[in-house]
């Protein structure tokens, strides 16, 4: 059984005054509902703050970044130890990560066994672009992020990771996939692939998210297949009242 699990990506929102009062009205929200995994993830500014605001609760925190070097001139990045003192996840790979920083399947790769080896969970992020979805190469563009991004992870630390699939296509533009073609790709091109590496029962333990314009009036159409274990929301983790209703929706 996979538990479920929602995650909010807050990007480039919120300044420590915002997030943290978000935070207090989330807080008594979505609390006491314990049979969803749920995780916020603001940006490093806030990260702390809100940190903070989490002690106490059920509700987990991450980042949406982080650099692979332990420490040392690297100047504007963030170590993974430095992340670790403050949440246990961090979103990597990110499909804006990959389009505007030139994050590929390599630094992925990096990023992923950086994070594992101080203790986070990685949330690795995959998906295709329109271009590639239109040319017939979701699946090769998916499998092989998986296959390059997840290289050199043992069983043990491939385990632990959480996948996300989210259709660049979909992400930000209200043009979310239908249920049954994201439980494909996720079925077809990010188990499989794993399975190939790390057999099939791993493959049928690790949890995958769907992003991609996630809302509380779509959110059950995802929850409801079978390959689907949960959310990692954009826009809709803005709002307190708006990331409540997925959360129901990933408990129902
Ligand atoms: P939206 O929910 O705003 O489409 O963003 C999805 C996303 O990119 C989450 O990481």
């Amino acid at each position: 059984m996979r538990k479920p699990m929602v995650a909010g990506n807050w990007k480039m929102n919120k300044t420590v005054a915002e997030g943290v009062k978000l935070m207090e009205e989330l807080i008594p929200m979505i609390n006491g509902i314990s049979s969803v995994d749920r995780v916020v993830c603001p940006p490093f500014t806030a990260l702390y703050c809100v940190s903070e605001t989490l002690k106490g609760s059920e509700i987990g925190c991450g980042a949406q970044d982080l650099f692979w070097e332990e420490k040392g001139a690297y100047t504007g990045e963030v170590a993974p130890n430095m992340v670790a003192e403050l949440g246990q996840y961090v979103i990597i790979g990110h499909s804006e990560r990959r389009t505007y920083f030139g994050e590929t399947n390599e630094t992925v790769n990096k990023k992923t066994l950086a994070a594992l080896k101080h203790g986070l969970t990685p949330i690795v992020c995959v998906g295709e672009t329109l271009e590639e979805n239109q040319g017939g190469k979701t699946e090769a563009v998916v499998s092989g992020q998986i296959l390059e991004g997840l290289k050199g992870l043992s069983a043990e630390e491939a385990a632990k990771i959480i996948v996300a699939y989210e259709p660049v296509w979909a992400i930000g533009t209200g043009l979310a996939a239908t249920g049954p073609d994201a439980n494909k790709v996720i079925a077809d091109y990010i188990r499989k692939p794993y399975a190939s590496m790390y057999g099939e029962e791993a493959a049928q333990a690790i949890r995958v998210l769907y992003g991609g314009s996630v809302k509380g009036s779509n959110a059950a159409e995802f929850f409801g297949q079978p390959d689907i274990d949960g959310a990692l929301v954009g826009g809709a983790s803005l709002k307190a009242p708006d990331f409540t209703e997925i959360v129901k929706a990933a408990a129902a």
